[in-house]
């Protein structure tokens, strides 16, 4: 298939693009470059050995989109494109409702005039807001905390009405748990511009010194070692699960909301451990206060996903952590 992926060049889109490409789709890039280099392209073509479409743009410019998605024979789209800081969206809600909402109706009114009806979208574990029940399904109910996880959940129900206004949309929704590591080349891996908010680009640049001490947000949670418990996700076993979902998507049509997860939780303590013990290295951290916002535990029932996508994830937190060092060392390395 022709696919493109909007955000592509991206930490998560860049890692899909390589497997979607491994398993024989040729993928076309469409990226504005607000949180990503254009240098990601000639890596992804390094490692799969063939050139790599990219196309520079806005997921709102819909004429662009509309031209992109003609010019190439597009037949899916995987949707990555968005702003993604939970922070950040409290500060700048119309940012996020604008470039999320917004440019998901721009892309959806492009394919609609391309008749190019057959979506992944990537979509949040955050849209479950704080956990009533764990393991998290599909079916628990949704009640993000932040504008960020709302501007994901409204876009989930719109194309939720789509796929029920038109019965040719096949749609599925990706409901990612914690993306984190890197390809196993230490070539792409996530780069956040100025200072990270997740734990694992924190652990790598206190890891090589960028950053003397990490902080761990609470102690005190009811959680086995008080420290808050996460289900992290090997990013390589998440762009698995893009291909997977589009093999499903060949079958099957309407909309489908789907958690990719490991099913496990791990404290915050357990990360810096197996990362102290895989990669030999030191992790000087410090407790801090509870971060606002924060759950004590959240991880994944990834049986819908086992079910319908024939998908698991197969890496485990070591492969995590020695993936995450490796691309840490190559971006020192390149500044
Ligand atoms: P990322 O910031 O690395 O990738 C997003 C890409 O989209 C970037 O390359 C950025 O330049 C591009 N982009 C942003 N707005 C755009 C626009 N208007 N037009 C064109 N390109 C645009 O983020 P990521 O971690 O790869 O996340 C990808 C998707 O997955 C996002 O939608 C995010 O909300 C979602 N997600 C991420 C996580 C996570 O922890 N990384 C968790 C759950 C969901
Ligand atoms: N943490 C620290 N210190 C830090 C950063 C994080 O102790 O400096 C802790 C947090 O308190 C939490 C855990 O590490 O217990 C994970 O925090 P992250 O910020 O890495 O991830 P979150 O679970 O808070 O959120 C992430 C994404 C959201 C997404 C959500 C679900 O940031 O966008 O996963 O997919 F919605």
């Amino acid at each position: 298939m022709n696919v493109l992926l909007t955000g592509g060049t991206g930490y998560i889109g860049s890692h899909t693009a390589l497997v979607l490409s491994q398993f024989g789709h040729q993928v076309t890039l469409f990226d504005n470059l607000s949180n990503s280099k254009k240098s990601v392209v000639a890596r992804i073509e390094n490692i799969i050995g063939r050139s790599c479409s990219f196309v520079e743009g806005d997921v709102c410019d819909t004429a662009l989109l509309t031209a992109t998605l003609a010019e190439y024979s597009i037949d899916a789209v995987v949707h990555f494109a968005g702003l993604k800081a939970v922070g950040e969206s409290s500060e700048n809600p119309i940012d996020y409702y604008f470039n999320n909402v917004q440019g998901s109706i721009s892309l959806i009114k492009a394919m609609e005039t391309q008749g190019i009806r057959t979506m992944v979208f990537s979509s949040s574990a955050t849209v479950y807001g704080s956990p009533q029940q764990l393991p998290l399904k599909e079916e628990h109910p949704t009640d993000p905390a932040n504008p960020y996880g709302r501007s994901k959940l409204h876009i989930e129900e719109m194309l939720n009405d789509l796929a029920q206004s038109n019965q040719d949309w096949r749609v599925v929704c990706l409901r990612y748990f914690n993306p984190v590591g890197a390809h196993d080349s230490g070539l792409i891996g996530e780069q956040p511009q100025g200072t990270p908010n997740n734990l694992m680009p924190l652990i790598t640049q206190v890891a090589v010194g960028q950053r003397s001490e990490l902080r761990v947000f609470g102690n005190d949670y009811p959680t086995g070692d008080g420290t808050g418990v996460r289900d992290y996700i090997h990013v390589m076993d998440l762009a698995d699960g893009h291909a997977a979902a589009l093999e499903f998507l060949k079958e099957s049509s309407g909309w489908h909301a789907i958690n990719l997860g490991t099913g496990f939780g791990h404290s915050v303590l357990e990360v810096i451990q197996a990362f102290k013990t895989v990669n030999g290295c030191e992790v000087p951290y410090r407790f801090a206060p509870r971060r606002i916002g924060d759950v004590p535990e959240y991880y994944a029932d990834p049986g819908k996903a086992g079910k319908l996508l024939n998908w698991s994830a197969k890496r485990g937190l070591d492969d995590m952590c020695i993936s995450a060092l490796k691309y840490q060392n190559l971006v020192e390395k390149a500044s």
